[in-house]
């Protein structure tokens, strides 16, 4: 493992707030994976920020009839407090409209720039005429060449994740008029993506192939296969960072060439605020960079910005690109456009307190392999059946047991019979099993491994029944009690990274020292004498009465 982590979650555009579908594919993995290594005892950055350019926030703020400023400014602060108290760890969150980003990104545009890293070409582009504008990205809107699917973007279909150029779609109109756009002639500074082939295939499909997962191989090799061309990294917009090299006037930056700069420029202003050097997490080979994005994000972290960030020679390039799927709710696929959503600063609001139930469901249920569903009626029942039942129990038995039996006083074990030792291997093993998941990025397979040892646990107490033993055999219940506790001790910190208010909960509940995943591997964690706190729940159940208000909310 590496000593340093620079651990990225895919800017959000702040064109509309946060959603489950964002939560399950990048932010919930992302936290998991930062807070398991802060476990670790790692060194570790988890930056983000609000990703504020690109036609997304024009259109956005044109529909709206407000200038996009406005628009930034009201959904940074939405998504911004929502991940706040949603619990996800960012050690920043910046936003790609601060001036250390426009400085970083142009420092980037024109040391490439100088170093003859770009092409200009001159060509003939859809242009509303009506509106005066040239139609780029989100502008134009026109059947796929690849999948024929209706809508995709002038710079790629969402349907199949190809990246396209506005020319290529078939029948283009303009979003902004609806009319069929002409074509007028400008000049633009191209990414010879041609040139960097050799590059990526030696260096994702050769020494990646074993540790990156299938679906984002999969994407980035028929890229590959296909031939990369060049890509326009400039706009004619008004809305975005200027071109800061002759000839560049009226101009700004594509999106997607800033926004992903967004994470140097966050990670230098952590650095600023802390005192400390931002390099070291850029371009230090100690350092692992993972990106943690959705799968309409793979050709722009594992293509186009290794391409930008070779090009610079001093940086790193991404250890993995872990992209998840996407999810659906209730059967149709999440749109912020159609409303068709679970927006996460309302959930805080109608459960409150209930933020782990959340990060839990969208976590055993999330997309790492293929698209998943979100139902309200799932949701109740993992609640229900697995926090409740299963976790929740557990921990609120020994805890009550303990008190009734022992004011709360951890007892002296006596000996060992073979269940118990059973118990114990098995718990000594869930550490590694679980970081052995995690470092794969298969967080649902590592939370099911968690909620595992809780359903031991449960199980462990219904066979030794400690509450018949308490009568006939005292002592025997000590050791039933003493083993118990340690499944119970051990869950505080091997939950940590999935349920961390709730492992915050049962830490205080239990009175023990700072999670330490290095530390959890050495049985006994807890040990006679100990005092623990009163029990209080951990978990409560979810009603079908707050269900069935969601499911109106989405009028089904
Ligand atoms: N805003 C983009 C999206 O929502 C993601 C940007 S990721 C970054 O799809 F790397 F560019 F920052
Ligand atoms: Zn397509």
């Amino acid at each position: 493992m590496s000593k340093r982590y620079t651990i990225t979650a895919a800017l959000p555009y702040t064109n509309g707030p946060i959603h489950i579908g964002h939560l399950a594919g990048v932010y919930v993995p992302a936290d998991i994976y930062a807070r398991y290594l802060r476990l670790c005892g790692k060194e570790v950055l988890f930056v983000c920020g609000s990703d504020e350019h690109g036609v997304a926030i024009s259109m956005k703020a044109k529909k709206e009839g407000v200038s996009p400023k406005e628009i930034i400014d009201k959904y940074h602060k939405i998504i911004r407090d929502s991940f706040d108290s949603f619990g996800i760890s960012f050690d920043y969150y910046g936003r790609t409209s601060s001036d250390i980003h426009r400085e970083t990104a142009q420092a980037f545009f024109r040391t490439m720039h100088d170093k003859g890293c770009f092409e200009t070409i001159t060509s003939e582009q859809l242009y509303d005429a009506k509106e005066d504008q040239f139609l780029a990205d989100r502008y134009v809107i026109g059947t796929c060449p690849k999948c024929n699917h209706p809508e995709a973007y002038g710079d790629q279909c969402e349907s199949c994740g190809s990246s396209l150029n506005a020319t290529d779609l078939i029948e283009p109109k303009s979003a902004l008029s609806g009319e069929t756009p002409s074509l007028k002639s400008t000049t633009h500074w191209y990414l010879p993506l041609d040139r960097y082939e050799t590059f990526l295939r030696e260096w994702i499909v050769e020494r990646h192939q074993k540790d990156w997962k299938p679906n984002v191989l999969g994407q980035v090799k028929s890229w590959l296969d296909d031939g990369l061309k060049p890509r326009a990294v400039t706009r004619d917009l008004s809305w975005g960072i200027p071109v800061p090299v002759e000839g560049g006037d009226q101009k700004v930056l594509y999106v997607w060439f800033d926004a992903p700069i967004g994470y140097v420029s966050a990670t230098k202003e952590w650095a600023a605020l802390n005192n400390t050097d931002w390099k070291p997490f850029w371009q230090d080979k100690d350092t692992q960079l993972v990106h943690f994005i959705g799968k309409d994000n793979i050709v722009f972290h594992c293509i186009i910005f290794p391409a930008v960030l070779q090009s610079m020679e001093d940086y790193i390039l991404p250890e993995n690109v872990p992209a998840n799927e996407f999810l659906n709710l209730e059967g149709r696929k999440l749109s912020t456009s159609k409303n068709w959503a679970v927006w996460l600063h309302e959930y805080l609001v109608d459960f409150p307190g209930k933020e782990d139930v959340l990060r839990y469901v969208l976590t055993a249920n999330a997309p790492e392999t293929k698209d998943n569903d979100f139902t309200w009626n799932d949701f109740q029942t993992r609640n229900n059946s697995e926090l409740v039942a299963i976790f929740g129990n557990f921990i609120n038995r020994v805890m009550v047991l303990m008190h009734k039996y022992y004011d709360g006083i951890v007892p002296q074990a006596n000996q060992l019979e073979e269940v118990d030792k059973e118990v114990l291997v098995k718990l000594a093993a869930a550490p590694e099993t679980i970081a052995n998941l995690l470092e794969q990025y298969k967080f649902r397979a590592a939370s099911q491994e968690m909620l595992q040892l809780a359903r031991m646990g449960n199980k462990y107490l219904a066979d030794e029944e400690p509450w018949k033993q308490i009568k006939i055999n005292p002592e025997r219940v000590a050791t039933i009690m003493s083993t118990a506790l340690q499944v119970a001790a051990s869950l505080a910190t091997l939950s940590a990274p999935f349920l961390p208010h709730t492992a915050a909960k049962l830490s205080a509940m239990m009175q023990l020292p700072p999670a330490d995943w290095n530390s959890v591997k050495e049985l006994p964690l807890i040990i006679h004498g100990h005092k623990l706190e009163k029990p209080s729940l951990l978990f409560d159940k979810i009603e079908d009465e707050s269900i069935q208000l969601q499911q109106e909310k989405l009028e089904l």
